[in-house]
Formats: C-alpha cells, sequence, structure tokens
C-alpha cells in the first residue's frame, strides 16, 4: 500500500498528496468536514470524534493545506465503510476525490475487507468510484448505529451503494 503517493492535479497541474492523517491534521480535516456537515451532505465530526477516528482518515494536501479526507471504517466481517470523504470547493472535479478513493481502496484491500458501502447524497461520484446502489436494508443492522444521532433518522434519503474489492 503506498502510504503517501504525489499526483498530477490534471486541471491545474498542482501536486496533491495522499496520505495518511497524522495528529497535526486534526484542524484541517475538521474544518473540511464541518463546511460540508453544515450543508447537511455529510454528518458533522467533533475535533474529538476525529481525534478518536484518526487512524481511519486519510487525507489530500496541496501546500500544506488539506483540500480532501476520507475515512474507512471498520463495520462488520468484511465489510468497511466510506465516510466523511470530502473534497474542498475550490478542488472539486479536478480528480482529489478520485485519488483519495483510490488510496483508499488500496488500504482496505490490504486490511483483507472485501466489500465497501456508503451512504451517500453523490451517487454519481461513488458510480464513477466503481460502486453500485443497493437496497438499504441489504446492509447488516449493525451498521447503523451511528444513524441514530443522525437529525433524519429513521427517514434516510441517502443513497446505500457497496463496491466489491
Ligand atoms: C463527492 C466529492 C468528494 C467528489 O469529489 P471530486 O474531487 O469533485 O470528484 P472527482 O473530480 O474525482 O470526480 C470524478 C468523477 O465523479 C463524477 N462526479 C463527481 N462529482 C460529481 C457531481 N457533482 N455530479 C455528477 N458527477 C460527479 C464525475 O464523473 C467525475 O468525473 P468528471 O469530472 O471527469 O466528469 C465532492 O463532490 C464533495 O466533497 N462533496 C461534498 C461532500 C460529500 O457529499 N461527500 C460524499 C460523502 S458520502
Amino acid at each position: 500500500m503506498a502510504n503517501s503517493m504525489y499526483e498530477q492535479n490534471e486541471s491545474g497541474g498542482v501536486l496533491v498528496n495522499i496520505r495518511k492523517a497524522v495528529l497535526a491534521d486534526i484542524e484541517g480535516i475538521y474544518n473540511l468536514v464541518d463546511y460540508y456537515a453544515e450543508r447537511g451532505l455529510i454528518l458533522p465530526r467533533s475535533r474529538h470524534s476525529i481525534f478518536e477516528t484518526l487512524r481511519d482518515f486519510t487525507i489530500a494536501e496541496q501546500d500544506g493545506q488539506i483540500v480532501g479526507t476520507c475515512a474507512l471504517t471498520l463495520a462488520w466481517d468484511g465489510l468497511a465503510e466510506v465516510r466523511a470523504l470530502t473534497v474542498a470547493p475550490q478542488h472539486l472535479r479536478s480528480g482529489v476525490g478520485l485519488k483519495i478513493m483510490a488510496s483508499v481502496i488500496d488500504e482496505a484491500k490490504q486490511l483483507g475487507i472485501s466489500k465497501l458501502f456508503v451512504l451517500t447524497y453523490h451517487p454519481e461520484f461513488f458510480a464513477t468510484a466503481g460502486f453500485s446502489e443497493i437496497s438499504k436494508e441489504e446492509l447488516p443492522h449493525k451498521v447503523w448505529r451511528d444513524c441514530i444521532n443522525c437529525s433524519k433518522f429513521p427517514n434516510c434519503d441517502e443513497t446505500a451503494m457497496t463496491r466489491q474489492l
């Protein structure tokens, strides 16, 4: 698994580094997650929750700035959830999301995970990343543990998708 890889940003020709998060990244992750959580696109995360789950996170950085985040959370035997996937607004549609996903998929394979799932308002992106839509009922009950804290529970309007690895 590549812990860190430098990728060319096709639109700007700018280098984006994809790597596992470290403690110094917590504030940057928090700010980006908070930006999209305030817009209702992902679940909010406290700094403390990011601290506790820091080892789940992969980040994209450019010039020392965090421009993308993604958490890979083990959910069940062979199953993991893709969470808190974000790309900074000024970098959207320049391939950063797919680069983070490629790194997270690599990590998941290394861990022996056989299937990823996501609950999302961006099914188009995940379809591009090789995910297919499923019925939410197909997911094991255990994966709903965080949904209880969601303001929309139990009327989830996100799309459930999975990708076999
Ligand atoms: C979803 C998200 C991470 C995608 O990041 P991104 O870096 O813009 O995605 P990419 O540039 O890698 O997109 C790859 C492909 O996915 C598809 N895609 C991405 N965003 C799309 C959109 N808004 N509408 C339609 N297709 C989209 C396109 O096919 C795109 O390729 P193209 O730009 O050549 O057409 C980003 O939109 C984001 O941060 N959204 C807000 C937070 C969020 O909802 N996260 C998902 C949580 S589950």
